[in-house]
């Protein structure tokens, strides 16, 4: 028998970004046991790297904003594959959970006249991200944090998950998982857990992630029989560095561009340009009140093309690189530089300045960054209901980057921190409502446990095998260069086999030493999750046989109509192999549709 601690709560949430302790502190609020389970120290989760702002139609700057523009806003930018219920109550409850951040001491930068100053972003039709500075994630985080310890919420760092176990009638009652420090094995029993683990980028060699990034919230959820939808859609922003090689991928923000930067090719052409049309076709075919909007804000010059949604930009990057307009590093140039005052770019863009002075050399007050895509954010993940953030089993919430639905095939930039705030607030008040209403206990199969704690704990005892950083490598170049920004069949199947090869080598990796701060055994546990999920990104990509968002399909270059209606969901069947199915989307309220149609102003 494996020695090992259980803990009791009402609630666990596990991740400690924006989601996690937003969710937390609703149940604290509340009054009920809360912790917080996160693999890495409190304050340096993901949500950190959403650096230019928060949507929320606030209408400081554009007084004709609100939120049915927002709505249509998020709807158009995912491509009509986002879920309706979710981005009505996204764009609905946005700026009261800013105002709340500002409450709890979030200090946003100010318009003149003394409101919250919001920053243009690509794909919104008006300026809408309430931003600090660069460093919009950072500010929310402290700010929540600060919330979270004042509510005397607990906090459990550093503590790695590795299944959610579930009682006898099925729902979810126990998270086992290990301590990095020590290696010791804990197990969490609650009455209801949200998981909060954001996205799935380590996968890919040049992302944005941070090393915590490895899908275990997707994974756990898929393990433990929930549905998952579109995982196919992933993000890849238009803009990380290119140079130098070791911070490859990192983010330039999008502020950038918001901001007033452009995009030039190595000709010093402003390309972007050339690409409205094609874009404007393309997007536009079957709709004619769309297409109006198209003309009107991206050929009628209101907003620069550099400002077209994430998706576009990005292709158009990736299309003059592969047509050898790149620069030497095989970006594309971002000029803030022509445009802005150095006083400006150093008020409104402070990291920006100081990553590219430290890490490149470049003063962008006075030269043009290198950069180019980079892995972003998953747009798909666990299915849940809109309300009340649950899954489809029974004790499990999601909220955040974890959760899909909202953003349908493409994020706009900017909504995530809202989407965060918003149902990271909602999956609280639902696991919360669980957990006061459950009667069941929280007894599960103590084989079960020992089970989880044998498989992870095995790395550590085998004398021989395979590297997790050899692994690691591989399964990064086959998503990279497989699985990337533009996709083809026959690549996709190649990728499924690689990943189905690893599976197998997964199960003879060994690593020296003991577990205590072991960081190659932590990939080990790792690893898992990440073959997990790169299995359902790509089997979604092979079923969605069409281009849509951050979806795209070289064999399959148009949107088809059909495929627009439908999610494609996968879930485990009883042998443990993951099923994938199409199923149509929820259908919208006419209310909405009209806004949709009719254009919201
Ligand atoms: O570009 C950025 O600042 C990223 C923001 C986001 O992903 O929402």
């Amino acid at each position: 028998m494996a020695d090992f601690e259980a803990i009791e709560f009402d609630v666990v949430v596990i991740g400690a970004g924006g989601a996690g302790l937003r969710a937390a502190i609703e149940a604290k609020q509340r009054g009920l046991r809360a912790a917080i389970v996160c693999k890495s120290l409190l304050g340096k989760a993901h949500t950190v790297m959403a650096e230019g702002g928060a949507a929320a139609a606030m209408g400081n700057v554009w007084s004709e904003d609100n939120w049915k523009v927002h709505f249509r806003d998020t709807i158009r930018g995912g491509k009509m594959l986002g879920n309706w219920r979710m981005a009505q109550l996204h764009a609905q409850e946005s700026p009261d959970r800013i105002h709340e951040l500002e409450a709890w001491g979030a200090l946003f930068d100010r318009t003149k006249d003394g409101k919250i100053h919001q920053r243009d972003f690509g794909g919104h039709r008006y300026a809408r991200l309430a931003h600090v500075g660069d460093r919009t994630g950072l500010e929310l985080i402290r700010t929540l944090q600060q919330r979270a310890v004042a509510l005397d919420t607990e906090v459990f760092m550093e503590t790695k998950i590795l299944r959610l176990l579930k009682n006898s009638s099925g729902e979810v009652s126990a998270a086992v998982g290990y301590q990095r420090p020590t290696g010791k094995i804990v197990v969490f029993k609650a009455k209801s857990f949200v998981l909060a683990t954001g996205g799935i980028g380590r996968s890919w060699k040049y992302s944005t992630n941070s090393w915590e990034s490895t899908g275990d919230g997707h994974a756990l959820a898929l393990w433990a029989g929930a549905d998952l939808i579109d995982m196919e859609c992933m993000q890849f922003h238009p803009t990380g560095m290119v140079w130098p090689l070791s911070v490859r991928g990192l983010l330039v923000t999008e502020g950038v561009r918001g901001d007033g930067g452009v995009l030039r090719n190595s000709e010093g052409k402003r390309f972007m340009f050339d690409y409205i049309p094609q874009i404007f076709a393309a997007e536009t075919a079957d709709n004619e009140d769309e297409a109006d909007r198209w003309y009107d804000d991206h050929i009628n010059n209101r907003r620069p093309p550099e400002l077209l949604p994430r998706d576009e930009v990005a292709r158009s990057i990736n299309a003059e690189v592969k047509a050898g307009r790149g620069t030497p590093h095989g970006g594309v140039y971002l000029d803030i530089a022509t445009r802005r005052s150095a006083d400006f770019i150093q008020r409104q863009l402070p990291s920006m300045y100081h990553q590219f002075k430290e890490l490149a050399g470049v003063d962008i007050t006075a030269e043009a960054m290198e950069v180019g895509p980079t892995c972003h954010y998953i747009m798909g993940g666990i299915r849940v209901d809109a309300d009340t953030a649950a899954s489809t089993v029974p004790g499990l919430f999601a909220a955040g980057e974890v959760a899909g639905g909202l953003h349908g095939a493409n994020r706009l930039g900017g909504n995530s921190l809202s989407d965060l705030l918003v149902f990271g607030r909602r999956a609280g008040i639902g696991a919360s409502d669980y957990a006061e209403g459950r009667t069941s206990g929280t007894d599960v199969d103590s084989a079960e446990i020992e089970s989880v704690i044998a498989e992870a704990q095995a790395p550590l005892t085998r004398e021989t095998g395979e590297n997790p950083y050899d692994l690691q490598r591989d399964l990064q170049d086959t998503m990279q260069n497989l699985v990337g920004i533009i996709r083809t069949g026959s690549e996709l199947v190649e990728a499924l086999d690689s990943i189905n090869s690893l599976k197998e080598r997964v199960k003879t990796v060994a690593v020296n030493r003991g577990p205590s701060y072991n960081p190659g055994w932590n990939l080990a546990t790792d690893l898992p999750s990440m073959l997990s999920v790169c299995t359902m990104v790509t089997m979604g990509a092979i079923e969605r046989k069409e281009s849509r968002g951050g979806h795209t399909r070289d064999d399959y270059p148009k949107a088809d109509a059909e495929l627009g209606k439908i999610n494609f969901v996968q879930r485990l069947n009883d042998s443990g192999e993951v099923l994938i199915s199409p199923e149509s989307l929820p259908e919208m309220p006419d209310d909405l549709k009209a806004l949709l149609e009719e254009g919201a102003h």
